[in-house]
Order: C-alpha cells, then structure tokens, then sequence
C-alpha cells in the first residue's frame, strides 16, 4: 500500500486579509498589487512549485457591515474584504500554471445552476480540468439583499435547494459525452449531436432545461469543496464534498469532526478517500524557535482588536456590540451565520471559561503553528498521522511571505519525509487529491 500523502490547499483573498487581520502591516506585505494580475500570477506559481493541490479564493457577495451597522472597521483597516471578482482572476492563475488547483467560493442561494455551470465548466475546460467549486449557501443578510432579497432563508431551506442546485449542475455537466467533436471540414460535421443530451431538471425550488453549451473537461466537472460545519452543513458535505474546510480549535476538535464526517460519507456509501478534510492553519517560520515567536508576537502586535470583533460579528452573522443590551446570539442572528465559527467560539468559552465576548475578541489569538520548518513539519505530520485530517488549509499571515516561506522551507521538509508529494502525479485536480 502507497504512503499516504498530505493534501495542501492555500487560501486566498483578493484583498489585504485572508485569515490573519493584521498580516497586511506587516512590512513585507505587498499592497500596491492587489489590484493587478502580476499579484496572482506571483502567488500562483509559489503555490505550484511548491507541489499544493490548489488553492481556492473564499468570497464574500457584498462588503461586511455587521458590527456596529458600519463597513467602517473592514474598509479603515483592512479586513476582509474581496476588491476583485476571485472568478475573473483564476483564468489569469490558469495561465501561470499547469497543475495547480482553482478554486472558486459561489453561493447557491444568488445563482442559477446555468450561470454556475457555464462558468466553472468553462473555466474547468480552459484549464485543462483543474476547477474546484467552494460551495455556500452564504451565511449574511446583507448578500441576500445585494441579490434582492430582503433576507436569508432559514440555513435547512438553504441547504435543500443547495442540494438541488447541485444535482441541476450535475445534470448540466453531463451534457455532453466524451469526445463529441468531428472536425471534418470536407463532410462539414463539426461535432456529434446524439452526444450532447439535455438535462430536463425539476426539483422544488429549481429547474434548468439544458444542454449546458459547455463540453465535457478533462476531470468531467469541477471538483466540489465544502465548508460548512452545522448539522446539515456536514450531512451536505457527505453528500457532495471532495473536499472539506474547517476551522477546529486543538487535535482533539478535529478528531471529532473527522470521526464524524467519514461516518456521515459512510452511511451515504461514500469511502473515507472520496473527501479529503482540511483544517486550516497559518505558520510563523524562523531559523531558530525563539525567532519564530520573536516573529509571531510581532505579527501580534499588528492586530487591531476593533478588527477581530468586527470578523466575529461578521462570521457568526451578529452585531456583537448588542450583546450589552442583554439580547441573546440567536435573537441577534435570524438566519445568518456560520455554525463553524460559533463552534469554535463555544471550544474556546468551553475550555477558557470566556464570555462570548471574550472569546469573539480574542478569536484571533494564536492560531499559528510556530517554529523552525521542521518544528512545523513535525506538528502537521504528527496531525496528519493521528488520522484527524488529511491535510491542511493554508491561510496567510503576511502576503506572499508566508507561502514563498513556507513551499521554501516546510514543503521539503514534508517531502523528504515522504508525506507529501514531490511532482505532481496527475493530469487534474481531482486525480491529484485522489493521490
Ligand atoms: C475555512 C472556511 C472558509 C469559508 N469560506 C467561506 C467563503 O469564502 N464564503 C462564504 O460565504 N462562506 C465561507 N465559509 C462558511 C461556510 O462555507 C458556510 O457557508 C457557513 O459556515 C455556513 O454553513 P454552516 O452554518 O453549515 O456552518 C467558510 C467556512 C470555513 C470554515
């Protein structure tokens, strides 16, 4: 039986932050290029030469104004935000690359399984069959009404008609047979009609007639990726996922969430190997281990605290300031939200005895893996070993000098060990997660 290898994914932004809220200050840190295409051209063949699956671009459909009622806090200091459509830049990212993974977050609850399927099967042909699709069902309000809507459904309705858009998209993809194309100028036959069929969808909430106009890639459809962690954000996951990411608090937090998701594929006749489960990580290098938390506590000092509760108001779908007025999370969310990050919150009040406001403002604090690059390697083989995932979710603390660090001096690490791959085995991005 092969080693079993790790799977990297990088996790991008195309704004100032990823994950880490104060990265962007840091001196190294580049600005001037978020706007241009040399920024993700750069990125995206550190990533390859560093062996990574893909990367995958998290995404919001709007611009974050939860936390005191303002977007103030995210556009004075850099949050979160998205400055570029991430579906406009990964064909620039297509062509810098050969094998490098595309990853794309779009909501099923703004787009119809048509426009979805046309892009990402597009993108998916043009790239030779390296497209992966981030599915959510968006967690806010404020992206509910920049697509007309006054407000989110409750998450099981957007889950149920998240299912159907994916069994449209499926049908979409599977439009068109292999091969359907003839080429004879003399005959005048361009392609083959009997191989093109329609999809004739009809579920609850969603119909699409097809055929998609789009032909078959070289993977057959985009690879699907998940991140949702509620109940039945994880029984959709089991259903769909390829990939799933997610934010856990220690090893033991990770275990539970792995046991449980491969049990969940198992009881829909899924195998373990069909999903690969990321929890994400961000890493502070240095030669020697003082140097990296020398480092680490610098990066630190660039947090703005305003920041990190505006994220937390942002994630769990709440003004967090009204917690004073003594109203419950619940009441304060109606149907928006992210179960993952609430579950993070309650391991922290959990295991530190925080108040809800505690843990949200210090929901940054140290999630950092800190050390020499064999320090660091040391701990993800150790998770990786113990079962409790199958790789990791790489976001940035300071970019791109995280990743340029990181495919320099814990990538080799990893390979001379014999956990992670060393060349790029297969033709696509789901051959190479199925590696
Ligand atoms: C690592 C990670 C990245 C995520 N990225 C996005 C994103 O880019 N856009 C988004 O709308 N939701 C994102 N989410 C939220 C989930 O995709 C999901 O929609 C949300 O958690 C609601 O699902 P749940 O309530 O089932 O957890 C992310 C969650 C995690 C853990």
């Amino acid at each position: 039986m092969s080693q079993r290898h790790m799977h990297l994914v990088a996790y991008l932004k195309t704004g100032p932050t990823a994950m880490h809220v104060g990265g962007w200050r840091h001196p190294e840190a580049t600005l001037d290029d978020i706007l241009h295409p040399s920024r993700y051209e750069h990125i995206a063949r550190v990533l390859e030469a560093g062996c990574f699956d893909g990367c995958f671009f998290a995404d919001l459909f709007g611009l974050y104004d939860i936390h005191g009622g303002s977007y103030d806090p995210y556009v004075r200091r850099g949050g979160q935000i998205s400055y570029l459509d991430p579906t406009v830049v990964l064909p620039i990212m297509a062509m810098a690359t050969r094998h490098l993974g595309l990853g794309a977050t779009l909501s099923t609850s703004f787009h119809t399984p048509y426009h979805l399927a046309r892009w990402l099967g597009s993108l998916d042909v043009l790239s030779g069959g390296r497209v992966a699709w981030n599915v959510v069902t968006s967690a806010t309000d404020l992206e509910a009404q920049n697509a007309g809507m006054d407000a989110l459904p409750p998450r099981e309705e957007r889950y149920d008609r998240a299912d159907e858009v994916l069994e449209a998209c499926f049908a979409l993809w599977s439009s068109w047979d292999e091969d359907p194309f003839v080429l004879d100028k003399e005959a005048g036959v361009f392609a083959d009609p009997s191989k093109v069929h329609y999809a004739n969808y009809e579920g609850r909430w969603i119909k699409t007639r097809g055929p998609l106009s789009i032909p078959r890639s070289a993977q057959g459809r985009p690879v699907i990726m998940q991140a949702g962690s509620s109940d039945r954000g994880r029984e959709f996951a089991a259903r769909w996922a390829e990939v799933v990411f997610t934010i856990q608090r220690g090893r033991e937090e990770m275990r539970e969430f792995y046991d449980d998701l491969k049990a969940r594929m198992d009881k829909v006749g899924r195998a373990p190997n069909e999903c690969a489960v990321l929890p994400a990580i961000s890493v502070v290098l240095g030669e020697t281990e003082s140097i990296a938390r020398e480092r680490a506590d610098y990066l630190d000092s660039l947090i703005d605290p305003e920041l990190v509760t505006a994220s937390s108001s942002s994630s769990v779908g709440a003004d967090l300031t009204k917690l004073k007025d003594g109203k419950s999370l619940a009441e304060l969310q109606g149907n928006q939200g992210m179960k993952g990050t609430e579950q993070v919150l309650e391991q922290a009040m959990k295991a530190e005895g925080k108040s809800l406001a505690e843990a949200a403002a210090n929901r940054h604090r140290r999630r950092e893996l800190v050390g020499t690059p064999s320090m660091v390697a040391d701990r993800m083989q150790e998770l990786f070993e113990a079962g409790v995932c199958d790789g990791f979710v790489l976001a940035p603390t300071m970019f791109p000098g995280m990743f340029e660090q990181f495919c320099r001096g814990v990538v080799p690490e990893l390979q001379r060990r014999g956990i992670f791959r060393t060349s790029y085995t297969g033709r696509t991005l789901r051959e190479n997660l199925q590696s």
